[in-house]
C-alpha cells in the first residue's frame, strides 16, 4: 500500500462479488473501463483514501503498470469485472528510496525499479493464490526489462496476510520506517520490502555479509580469524565459474542460510532437523572424547555453524571451459584465495564440461584432498557440476527423469529452476558428506551394507568400495517409503507445483536429500 496522496475514509464492508464453485480466474492489463470498479474495490478494502488522479493514471497506464485479476466463470455482465488488482509505477533506481541499496551497473545506462502501489483481492476471492499471481505477474514484468533492478513497496507493519504473502514470493524486508502511514490521526509503522531483479541484491545478504567479514580479515582483525578458525564452523567460500541465474545464486545461499536456522517460529520440518542428523555424527565420535574430557554429561552434539564468508564469481571462466585434473586444482585455489581455513565449494555452471572427472556417477558432486601450491596439508573441498546440463538423469532427478532403473514421477523445482534446485541437492550432498568427516565414518560404515540404491551399491562394490558418505548412501531418497524410481514421502506445494520436504529460512522451501543415520542404521527423511 503506497502513500499515494489521500485522504482519510471511514471502512466499509465488501460487496458479495457472487463466486461460482468453479472459478475461472484470468489476468490482464487493466483498462479505462474498469474505472469504476477499481475505486470501488479501494475505497472498500484500504484504510486511506486514494484521489481520482491516480485511478486516471492507473486506467490510462500512465507511467504505471497494472493487472486486473477476472473471473470468467461469472454471468456475463460480470465476466470481466475485477475482483483483485496489483498496480505498480516506474521509479528512477537513483532516486528512490533504496537507491542505497542497489549496486549500479553503467553499462546499463539508466537503471529503473518498479514500485507497488496497491494490491487487493475482494474479500470472496482470498486464499486462492490470486495475489501471489499477481506479484508474480509484476515479477515477470519486471525481471525482462534490462535495467530494472528490482521491486519493491510499503506495507503497514499489522498488515500480517500481506507480509507472509511477500516473504512467500521471496521479498527481502530491508526495513521498517517508523510512523510512516498517517491514519486517522494515528501513526504506523511500515515496512519496505524488494525483491531484487538481474543480479542486484541486499547490503544484508549472505554475499554482502560474507564480503564485510573478509574485509575485516584482511584489514588483521585477528579476532575474526581466530573465530573462523573455530573447530565447530565451516566457512565456505564459494566460486561460482561461469555465469548462473540470480535464483541459483539466491537459492544456495538461502539454502546455506537455512543450515543453522531452528527458530521456533519457522514451518516444520526445517533443514535444520536434517543438518542436525549431520552433527550427530560429532556426537558418535570426536565430542564424546571432547566431554568426557571435560567431565561434562551433555549428550546433544554441538552445533555445526556454516556460513558464507566469500562469493567470487569467475564468469569468463579463466582456466577454460573444460574441466580436468589440472585446471581443476586451479578452481579450488582460486575458492581459497588467501583465506586459510575456509572450505573452498567450486560450483561449476552450466557452459562447464566435467564429464570424465568422476561427476555423474550417481552424483554430480565431489568432495575430496586436494594438494595446494604452498600448503602443508592437502585441503578438503566440494565441487559441483551443473546437474541441470551435465547429465540430468543421474543427477537432477526428481526434477528430471531418470537414465536408469525404474524412472518414476518428475516434479517441478519449489524455485521454478531445475538447475536451482538440483544445485540445492548437489551441494546438500556434499555439505553433508564433507562435514561428518569420511575418516571417520569410513571405519564406521565398513560394516554396514548399502541401503536400496542399486546403482550406486553396483558401482561400489565392482570396485571393492564401500560408500564412506553420510549422504551419498542415500542418493535418490528424499522421503519415508523410497524405493528405486520414487523418492519417498514428499509435498508438493499448491500454488508453485514445486516439490519440497523442508522448510527454511523465510519460509522456503527445500527439496533436500536424505542422509544415513548412524543411529537408526537408515536413511533420515525431513518426511
Ligand atoms: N494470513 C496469513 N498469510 C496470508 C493470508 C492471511 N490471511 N492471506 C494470504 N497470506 C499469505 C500466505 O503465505 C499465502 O500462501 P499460503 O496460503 O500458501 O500460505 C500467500 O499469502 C498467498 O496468498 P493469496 O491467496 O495469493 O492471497 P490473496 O489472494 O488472499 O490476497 C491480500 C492477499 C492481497 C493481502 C488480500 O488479503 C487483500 O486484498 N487484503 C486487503 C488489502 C491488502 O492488505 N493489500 C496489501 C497491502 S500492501 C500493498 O498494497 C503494497
Amino acid at each position: 500500500m503506497s502513500r499515494f496522496p489521500r485522504r482519510f475514509i471511514d471502512d466499509s464492508s465488501m460487496e458479495d462479488a457472487g463466486i461460482s464453485l468453479c472459478p475461472s480466474i484470468h489476468y490482464r492489463p487493466i483498462n479505462p473501463n474498469d474505472l469504476d470498479r477499481l475505486e470501488q474495490i479501494h475505497r472498500d478494502i484500504f484504510p486511506i483514501k486514494y484521489e481520482s488522479e491516480f485511478f486516471q493514471s492507473v486506467v490510462n497506464g500512465v507511467d504505471t503498470v497494472s493487472w486486473a485479476a477476472v473471473d470468467r466463470s461469472r454471468p456475463d455482465d460480470h465476466s470481466d469485472e475485477l475482483i483483485g488488482f496489483v498496480t505498480a509505477k516506474f521509479v528512477l533506481a537513483k532516486d528512490s528510496e533504496i537507491d542505497d541499496l542497489i549496486h549500479y551497473d553503467s553499462s546499463k545506462g539508466e537503471e529503473t525499479l518498479i514500485y507497488i502501489l496497491t494490491l487487493g483481492v475482494v474479500e470472496t476471492y482470498r486464499n486462492r493464490g490470486i495475489a501471489m499471481s499477481l506479484i508474480s505477474e509484476v515479477i515477470k514484468y519486471a525481471s525482462g526489462l534490462s535495467v530494472c533492478r528490482g521491486v519493491y513497496l510499503h506495507v503497514i507493519a499489522h498488515n500480517n496476510a500481506a507480509i507472509c504473502l511477500y516473504k512467500r514470493l521471496m521479498f527481502r524486508c530491508v526495513r521498517r520506517l517508523h510512523g510512516f502511514y498517517l491514519i486517522k490521526r494515528h501513526h504506523f509503522d511500515a515496512f519496505l520490502f524488494v525483491y531484487f531483479i538481474n543480479g542486484s541484491r541486499t547490503p544484508c545478504s549472505p554475499l554482502e555479509v560474507a564480503m564485510f567479514v573478509v574485509n575485516y580479515m584482511k584489514s588483521g582483525i585477528k579476532s575474526v580469524a581466530s573465530k573462523l578458525a573455530n573447530k565447530d564452523e565451516k566457512d565456505l567460500s564459494l566460486l561460482w565459474y561461469g555465469q548462473f541465474t540470480p535464483t541459483q545464486k539466491e537459492r544456495v545461499h538461502d539454502f546455506i542460510e537455512s543450515l543453522n536456522f531452528d527458530a521456533k517460529e519457522g514451518l516444520d520440518p526445517k533443514v535444520s532437523a536434517w543438518w542436525k542428523v549431520v552433527e550427530s555424527y560429532q556426537e558418535r565420535f570426536e565430542v564424546k572424547d571432547i566431554y568426557r574430557q571435560k567431565k561434562s554429561n551433555r549428550t546433544v552434539a554441538p552445533r555445526i555453524k556454516v556460513k558464507v564468508v566469500r562469493s567470487y564469481v569467475d564468469e569468463k571462466m579463466k582456466y577454460g571451459k573444460e574441466l580436468t585434473m589440472g585446471n581443476g586444482e586451479k578452481l579450488v585455489e582460486t575458492a581459497i584465495g588467501n583465506m586459510s581455513k575456509v572450505v573452498p565449494v567450486v560450483l561449476l555452471s552450466a557452459q562447464v564440461r566435467a564429464h570424465g572427472v568422476g561427476f555423474c556417477d550417481g552424483t554430480c558432486q565431489h568432495n575430496a584432498l586436494a594438494k595446494i601450491k604452498g600448503q602443508k596439508e592437502p585441503r578438503r573441498y566440494i565441487m559441483v557440476s551443473n546437474p541441470e546440463v551435465e547429465c540430468p538423469g543421474e543427477c537432477a532427478w526428481p526434477f528430471h527423469t531418470a537414465d536408469k532403473g525404474p524412472r518414476g514421477m518428475t516434479y517441478q523445482p519449489a524455485s521454478g529452476e531445475v538447475g536451482a534446485d538440483a544445485l540445492v541437492i548437489q551441494l546438500a550432498t556434499g555439505l553433508a558428506d564433507l562435514a561428518t568427516n569420511p575418516d571417520l565414518t569410513k571405519s564406521l560404515f565398513k560394516s554396514e551394507t548399502t541401503p536400496y540404491n542399486d546403482d550406486v551399491k553396483k558401482n561400489h562394490e565392482s570396485s571393492s568400495m564401500y560408500i564412506v558418505d553420510p549422504a551419498t548412501k542415500c542418493t535418490r531418497v528424499f522421503g519415508s517409503g523410497a524405493f528405486p524410481g520414487f523418492t519417498g514421502r514428499i509435498r508438493v506445494d499448491p500454488i508453485t507445483g514445486g516439490a519440497f520436504n523442508s522448510h527454511g529460512i523465510n519460509h522456503l522451501k527445500f527439496l533436500i536429500p536424505s542422509i544415513w543415520d548412524p543411529k537408526t542404521k537408515s536413511c533420515w527423511t525431513p518426511m
